[in-house]
């Protein structure tokens, strides 16, 4: 039976992964399905529709993202912090003679990312839609907030994708250079590129 720490460990993994994957799979609900559906829905769907259906969404949007945020710090802690049995300080992990080690570049990179999609969603995307959804917003301010919180939602989309590469590379990759740094960011962009272009209308549905 392995011991306490790695256990906690595997938790706090398990509990990144899980919120991380209700965070994002909000996002892409909204970017890749949502917005199309709403540029066909008349007014009085939507006045039907969105009180139900956004409050929902955006409550597990986010907490996933704050959970998500809150579990990858720990995780930061545990892996590139804390040693068992000796206590907290750098580990091997985050720095050897001196510099940083390629992994730790990963997941520096990866938490950028992250952590500036943490902030987009509760500084700017939530802020905005709480505002919108309690009728805050004077008429003609509407727009404007709307497209705010929409423009801060694609930034998080394409972000998403090379914050993957951050999280995945550190533990199933290591190495970390100039050119495959750049098709980390290059594929992960046009990955949430392609699928934002591809979604399909209706009519291509069936
Ligand atoms: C919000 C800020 C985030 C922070 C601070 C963060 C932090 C971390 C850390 C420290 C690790 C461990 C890396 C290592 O093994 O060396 C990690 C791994 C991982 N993260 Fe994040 N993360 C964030 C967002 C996300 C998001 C949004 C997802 C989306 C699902 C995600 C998915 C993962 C996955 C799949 C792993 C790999 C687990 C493994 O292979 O052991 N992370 N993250």
């Amino acid at each position: 039976m392995p011991d306490f720490y790695s256990n906690f460990h595997l938790v706090v993994r398990w509990l990144h992964v899980i919120a991380g994957i209700t965070w994002i799979g909000h996002l892409y609900f909204f970017n890749y399905v949502n917005v199309p559906l709403q540029a066909a829905l008349d007014d009085a769907t939507k006045k039907a529709v969105n009180p139900q259906l956004m409050p929902r969404a955006l409550w597990w949007f986010r907490w996933g993202a704050m959970i998500t945020f809150l579990a990858g710090l720990t995780l930061f802690v545990l892996n590139y912090y804390y040693t068992p049995g000796v206590g907290f300080g750098a580990t091997s992990l985050l720095m050897e003679t001196g510099k940083l080690t390629p992994r730790a570049m990963w997941i520096l990179f990866g938490m950028l990312l992250g952590t500036i999609m943490w902030y987009n969603v509760w500084m700017i995307i939530w802020p905005a839609q709480k505002r919108l959804l309690t009728g805050k917003v004077p008429q003609p301010e509407i727009p404007a907030v709307r497209k705010k919180a929409f423009l801060a939602s694609r930034i998080n989309t394409f972000l998403s994708g090379p914050m993957l590469f951050g999280m995945l590379a550190p533990a199933h990759y290591g190495a970390m250079s100039g050119p495959t740094f750049i098709m980390a960011v290059a594929l992960g962009g046009l990955a949430i590129l392609w699928a934002i272009r591809s979604s399909p209308n209706v009519g291509k549905l069936a």
